[in-house]
Parts: structure tokens; sequence; C-alpha cells
């Protein structure tokens, strides 16, 4: 008798736990939903004034438990405070000991660059076309230059440059994502975005544009580039943590540069066309601008995975893939 009242017990806290947790999921697509939906019913139906909108709700559910409007996607001040597992993951992806103030850091930082909180303008009269450009050969002779220069934003990643290729890849370039193994200078029209993989990194971008002193991280890096300081901009840790979790679903060990590149375009575009992305039939990154290969799938990074989740963003038109050669 009193293991069939122990054993009642037992399913009727399970059932009451089943319970809370659809609840919950419940409650955050009753949180997250209306929150997109509200400007769905604008003339024309979309989020945006594009035909087509990033945000369109007619979806299956694959994309909005992915895509987190909420998470913040550039830094400033004000968003800067890190959420203790926010923290302990990005400690974790760095290979120097953590003895370095974060908040000091970010009080540099914010003293030096723009404090501002970046594209909070998305709505039914924007209609903002960005380009994000990998590195890929395939970009080689593919005449996708003009293409390219004709949307609003173009993202380019790394070292990719445009001198010298710009019928294949464009001459215009809005924004350029990089770190201080990757970094180049660049034109004081263009946006540098830091994508900080470690507290070093945010170091040292206050260097480069200070006393020059930091020269080294794990490898030589360059003591300063050439940029606007106006136009800086810091991509939030807790983003890098989001796309590894919500998009990647944890594989590899963190996501790659060009991969992070792409949701956040998701976040900051209302129309994301791809370009310079896809490895050769043999899984390597080849670049249209000098002869390295490196293996994608070996790395840190899940090679496999992103290209999957890169190909249902494509069937689900989120996004356009102009392949190349
Ligand atoms: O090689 P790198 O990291 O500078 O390239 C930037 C991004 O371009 C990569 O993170 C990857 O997403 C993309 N890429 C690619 N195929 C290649 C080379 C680069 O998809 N062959």
């Amino acid at each position: 008798m009193v293991l069939f009242v122990k054993r009642r017990t037992l399913c009727i806290r399970a059932l009451f736990t089943i319970g809370i947790f659809f609840l919950c999921v419940l409650f955050q697509n009753a949180l997250i939903h209306p929150f997109l939906k509200t400007s769905v019913d604008f003339p024309g139906g979309g989020l945006c004034a594009c035909d087509k909108c990033v945000t369109d709700l007619n979806d299956t559910d694959w994309f909005f438990t992915r895509f987190n409007p909420t998470v913040p996607f550039l830094l400033n001040r004000r968003n800067s405070a890190l959420r203790p597992d926010v923290y302990r993951w990005w400690k974790g992806l760095q290979r120097e000991t953590f003895n370095v103030s974060y908040t000091e850091v970010v009080d540099q930082m914010f003293s030096l660059f723009p404090d501002e909180e970046h594209y909070s303008d998305a709505g039914p009269d924007r209609c903002r076309t960005c380009a994000v450009v990998g590195n890929s050969g395939n970009l080689l002779r593919s005449n996708y230059g003009p293409l390219i220069d004709l949307h609003d934003v173009v993202i380019r990643i790394n070292r990719g440059p445009t001198k010298g290729y710009e019928k294949d890849v464009g001459s215009k370039t809005t924004h350029r994502i990089l770190y201080p193994e990757s970094a180049v200078d660049l034109e004081n029209s263009t946006h540098l975005v830091l994508l900080p993989f470690k507290i070093k990194d945010m170091r040292w971008l206050v260097s480069a544009f200070t006393a020059r002193q930091i020269t080294r991280t794990y490898i030589r890096v360059r003591s300063t580039v050439n940029a606007n300081k106006d136009k800086v901009m810091i991509i939030h840790p807790e983003f890098i943590k989001y796309v590894y979790e919500s998009w990647l679903q944890k594989h590899g060990k963190y996501p790659s540069t060009g991969f992070i590149t792409l949701i956040f375009a998701l976040h900051v575009c209302d129309q994301v066309d791809v370009f310079g992305f896809g490895a050769t039939d043999a899984g390597i990154w080849h670049h249209y601008f000098d002869r390295s290969l490196t293996y994608f799938n070996r790395g840190s990074h899940g090679g496999d995975f992103e290209n999957k989740t890169i190909n249902e963003l494509l069937l689900l038109n989120k996004i356009s893939i102009h392949k190349g050669w």
C-alpha cells in the first residue's frame, strides 16, 4: 500500500513537471511570436518594406525556434553586463587566463568608440538589403561585383580583399567583421565590426586605436589598423553563444566567422543575399585571393552542420545564395 501511494505521488509529480514544461514552452512562444507579429498586419503583409522579409511569418516553426529577436547583437554600455552562463561559456573559448576585468575593458572601449544602440530601426517602412560576402574561391569568375555593390549593406569577412577582384566581389564594403588575427586596413567609410572570441580581442581593439602596445595574441598580430574610430562596432559575446546554441545546436566548438556574420545579417537586415560561401567538392575552404586551404570539418567549427543550417535557411526563403562557379 505504501509503495502504491509512493508510486502515485511520483506519477503526480512527473505529470506536474511535464505540465510546467509545456506551459513554459507555450509561454515562450506566446512571448516571442506576438512580438514579431505586431507589425505583420501592415499593408503588404510583411514586417518590412521589401517583397520578402527575413522575419516574415509564413514559415514553419523551424526558423522561429532558432531566431530570437531579443538577443543583443552589438555591445554597448547598457547591455554589456554578461549573464554568468554567457561569461562562463565565453571564457571557455579563451586561450588565456582571464585576469583582466571585463567591465574595465568595456569602459575603455566605450570611452573611445560609439556607445550606441545600433539597428533598432526595423519596421514596415524599412527595406534594408544586405550582401554577406564570404571568402570562397567560388567567387572567382563569378562577375557578381555589380550585383553585390547594389546592396545597401555589404558585409565582408576577415581579409577578403576587393582591390583587384572588383569584377567578382564588388568594391563596396560597409562593414567588415574581423578579429585581431585577421585584421586588415579599412576604408574610412567602413564599419570595423570586432568579433571578440576573447577578452584580449577587446583589449587589442583599444590598443590598436591608442598606445598600440598589443602585438601578440596567440600569434603575432598587427599593432594597429587604419579604420574610422567612429564607426567601430563590437559583436556581443552573448550573440556568439546564441549562434552556437540556437543555430548550431552546439555542433563544433564555436561557430565560424562566416556563419556568425550570416546570422548577424538576419538580425540587422530585411533581405539577405549570400555570396562567397562554399567549399570545394573535397570539403576544403579555399579563398578567392590566396592559396590557403582548410578542411572546414576538421577545425573547431561544425562545418557540415553550418552547411545544413544554411541550406535550410535557403529552403525557407530566408536567404538567397549565389553559388558562383
Ligand atoms: O577563411 P575565412 O574564415 O576568412 O572565410 C570567411 C568565411 O567565408 C568562412 O567563415 C566561411 O563561412 C566562408 N567560406 C566558405 N567557403 C570557403 C571559404 C570561406 O564558405 N571556401
